[in-house]
């Protein structure tokens, strides 16, 4: 049950002795009958509706049933005041409270009777058959587990039972497509040798900026595209500070990649979302140069991508990156000949990346004389988005069961 559908409940007794009037009794009348002349008194009409449904489906819950039949019966009964077409409860609101209901009251009307009807697949037989439990499961089970050996040796027959029935359908979930994507990109770098790495999502200014050399006016600090929790605090903007926390507790040589929830003040659009993920990929060693930044994403790309796909390197800016680049991928729509989604350049930019700027190992508790390292940042979202053919983020955050299931 949500917080709201507690809230709205109102005990049944206090309910019924307020009104004196059954529910049976309230639903066969108008609303005009019952004195329900404003969008508030219709709002408490309806929560008291709703609490008397979710007490006829907790007391059955909690009685739970002998055995089958009696379930079926209870199960059927309950369902069957509730929902029939005919005489239900609901289709009796129905026809006497928002077919009748004056044309100025008529929307709040339909807007409480729609909730109360979603609200109402509560006693829905299957739902009821899963929550309604037999009370004595053991004694149960000796029925149906032991005909066999019981009527071979002809001992007493026990209830015939119906295997022809349907059973319960369990339903099986499926994995979200962010965390499909995102065991593909791992499961690309854990060959070549990288490791996992995770870090807070609530995160230090400091680790999330400054170590980052991102300096104070910066605008990626503006509360405009930040999440602060307080001055010194921030929900993480990006994978990045995960290279100083991995800096700092492995030292040097490091290859890793750290996935991840980051979190940004944008407003929601078909490419926006104030949650997404990120994987960042770090390389520090001795001699590291920009050639293998470069292989290393060529490798990438096309693993993920397929063989056929050209990648492109062209100058960015990153405050923790020098020299940054952002990488570009032929694009996946039109093989690179110009369309609508690359805007007929031929090429789609998908992730941030450079050289690790002397500051940051500096922060990082290593050495930029010795060492020098490469480190790139891409979005899962928009990978997913590319590689399924996806056009709009917010898909992937509504839990729409019959769009998450196709993947
Ligand atoms: N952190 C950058 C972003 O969020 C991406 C990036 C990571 C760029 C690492 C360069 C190197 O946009």
């Amino acid at each position: 049950m949500t917080g709201s559908e507690t809230e709205n409940r109102i005990p049944l007794k206090e309910a019924q002795a307020r009104s004196g009037m059954s529910i049976d009794e309230k639903t066969s009348k108008t609303l005009k009958d019952l004195g329900a002349k404003t969008p508030d008194a219709i709002g408490e009409l309806f929560a008291e509706v709703t609490s008397i449904l979710d007490n006829e489906r907790q007391t059955l819950i909690a009685q739970g049933a002998a055995d089958n039949r009696e379930r079926d019966q209870k199960v059927k009964e309950l369902r069957d005041r509730w929902l029939a077409r005919k005489g239900g409860l609901v289709s009796l609101i129905d026809e006497n409270w928002l077919k009748k209901a004056p044309k100025e009251l008529k929307p709040a009307v339909g807007r409480a009777f729609n909730q109360l009807r979603h609200h109402a697949k509560c006693v829905d037989t299957e739902s009821l058959l899963r929550e309604v439990r037999l009370r004595d499961i053991s004694a149960h089970m000796a029925v149906s587990e032991a005909p066999d050996t019981m009527s071979a040796i002809g001992e007493v027959q026990p209830a015939k039972q119906d295997i022809t029935l349907p059973g319960y359908r369990r339903l099986l979930g499926s994995v979200h497509p962010v965390t499909k994507v995102l065991r593909e990109i791992e499961e690309i770098f854990l060959e070549l040798g990288f490791s996992i790495e995770s870090g807070p999502e609530i995160e230090s200014v400091y680790y999330n900026f400054d170590a980052l050399n991102i300096p104070e006016s910066h605008p990626a600090r503006d509360d405009w595209d930040t999440l602060y929790v307080n001055s010194e605090t921030v929900l993480r903007t990006h994978t990045s500070p995960v290279q100083i926390h991995a800096m700092e507790k492995h030292g040097a040589p490091l290859y890793i990649l750290c996935p991840g929830k980051c979190y940004r003040h944008d407003n929601p659009d078909s490419t926006h979302a104030t949650m997404f993920h990120q994987v960042e990929g770090l390389a520090v060693d001795t001699d590291i140069s920009f050639a293998d930044l470069k292989g290393t994403l060529d490798y990438f790309a096309k693993k993920f991508f397929g063989d056929r796909i050209r990648t492109n390197f062209f100058p960015s800016f990153y405050p923790f990156t020098e020299p940054s680049g952002d990488l570009a991928i032929s694009c996946v729509f039109c093989g690179g000949e110009g369309c609508r989604v690359c805007k007929e350049s031929g090429w789609i930019e998908v992730m941030g990346c450079g050289m690790v700027h002397p500051e940051v190992l500096l922060h990082g508790g290593i050495d930029p004389e010795r060492y020098s390292g490469w480190a790139f940042g891409l979005g899962v979202e928009r990978f997913a988005m590319m590689k399924y053919d996806i056009n709009d983020i917010q898909l992937f955050h509504q839990g729409d069961v019959r769009y998450l299931e196709q993947f």
